[in-house]
């Protein structure tokens, strides 16, 4: 079939995965940024390239990796934190600016005096149960940091600061930190549970000052642009023309968010805080989010692995069906954008719904080979420090868990005629 290999040049087991922008903000299943870098420099079509594509680009790592080698990127992402967390990532904010503002910012949070600002619930109208998921204080002290960063002069550099605030917004809750979906810590553990928003975000700031600091010092000159694009429903030619792209490097969803990894649980906490769209319901628009009762794909590579779930489960066998007849158009609309000789590298995990192993990795090498690609290669590497719980809940019931994958499938082809 699509011929694997296994090895273990692509586990990164000691790397440090956090170089550069790839330290400012955690997200979930985010893609070993060496990954990317492998596959760029062993797998770019031509010895210079143009353009380098994303269009599931989460937190943004290979638009980094593609700035870092001077190569223009575009990412899509339908989750406006994440589009976030790419922006400030790829942006190149001006240093001195920032450390004058950190200066002053300091100056107000050290002589913060709670007597003189009182919680008042009005202000986190926007935040759904604030009361159950923080302390009066921390709402107080968050809301404080919020104000003064917004009183920054320059524009320019406020975002730099906002994403120090989102990861903290997140982590001065009561969410388990090592989950991504909304479950507060044991209700015995809330009295003495007592971040200070303060000390963890001036954490935050000089460890991401470091990171801009090496980036701006590694980058090469080229553009990398954001953007709120979904390519299931087709890539308008004004953003991408076709035959345009010489690689893709990507890391996709490998079901809805809803049983695999909840993108849109995890956002939520800077999602509202910031009054994005959408806040609450993310992971209903991600891919596979809505079930709808059609199938508009042929497969024979894992026709027989969906008629076992078909049997089993038929609620199941369609939320299965709904997530893959999205991710093909995705790939037909992706192959378009794509010129001939160019290369997909499409990073993927083969999850198990009902006992029954979906290889993701068959399916997505079939859709494009239906749409004028031939099969490289297919690496398999372990997942020693994949930043996803060992553990997801398929059932979103507290407690109830199932092993995630220990294996990533690494699809590798080539375009070889032009649609
Ligand atoms: C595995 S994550 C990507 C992680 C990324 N490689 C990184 O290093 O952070 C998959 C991403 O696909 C996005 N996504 C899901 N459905 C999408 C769609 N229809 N269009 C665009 N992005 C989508 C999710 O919001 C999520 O950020």
């Amino acid at each position: 079939m699509y011929k694997r290999k296994y090895s273990s040049e692509w586990d990164f087991r000691n790397s440090n995965t956090k170089e550069y922008t790839h330290c400012y903000h955690n997200y979930p299943a985010m893609m070993i940024p060496q990954i990317a870098r492998k596959l760029i420099t062993e797998f770019a079509p031509s010895k210079k390239i143009n353009l380098i594509l994303d269009p599931y680009m989460g937190s943004g790592t290979t638009l980094v990796e593609s700035s870092i080698r001077g190569i223009n990127s575009i990412g899509f992402d339908i989750n406006p934190l994440a589009r976030f967390i790419a922006e400030v990532k790829i942006s190149t904010f001006n240093v001195s600016e920032i450390k004058c503002s950190y200066l002053l910012l300091c100056y107000k949070l050290d002589n913060f005096n709670p007597n003189e600002y009182q919680y008042n619930e009005n202000d986190y109208v926007n935040i759904t149960k604030h009361e159950y998921w923080y302390s009066n204080e921390n709402l107080v002290k968050l809301k404080y940091l919020s104000t003064s960063i917004d009183d920054i002069e320059n524009k320019e550099i406020k975002p730099f600061f906002l994403l120090a605030l989102s990861e903290i917004i997140r982590e001065v809750s009561y969410t388990r930190n090592g989950e991504f979906k909304r479950y507060r810590i044991e209700k015995s553990k809330i009295p003495t549970y007592n971040p200070n928003p303060f000390l963890l975000f001036k954490n935050k700031i000089i460890r991401n000052l470091k990171g801009l600091e090496s980036f701006i010092l590694n980058r090469n000159d080229c553009n990398a642009i954001v953007l709120d694009c979904n390519s299931i429903h087709g890539i308008p030619n004004s953003i991408i023309k076709k035959n345009s792209v010489d690689m893709v490097v990507t890391s996709p969803p490998y079901g809805d968010s809803k049983t695999t990894v909840a993108y849109g649980q995890y956002s939520r906490w800077s999602s509202e805080w910031f009054n994005f769209p959408n806040a609450k319901n993310i992971d209903k628009t991600l891919m596979g989010g809505i079930p709808i009762v059609v199938d508009n794909f042929k497969t024979n590579s894992i026709y027989k692995e969906l008629e076992l779930i078909k049997n089993i489960d038929i609620k199941r066998y369609y939320e299965v069906v709904t997530f893959l007849s999205e991710y093909s158009q995705s790939i037909k609309n992706i192959s378009t954008l794509i010129r001939k000789g160019g290369r997909i590298c499409y990073v993927v995990g083969n999850r198990t719904v009902k006992k029954v192993q979906i290889p993701l990795d068959y399916f997505t090498a079939e859709i494009f080979e239906q749409n004028g690609f031939k099969h490289d290669i297919t690496y398999v590497r372990s997942i020693p420090n994949k930043r996803m719980p060992l553990k997801t809940s398929p059932t979103n019931k507290k407690g109830i868990n199932v092993s995630t994958m220990t294996e990533e499938y690494i699809v590798i082809m080539t375009k070889i005629n032009s649609k």
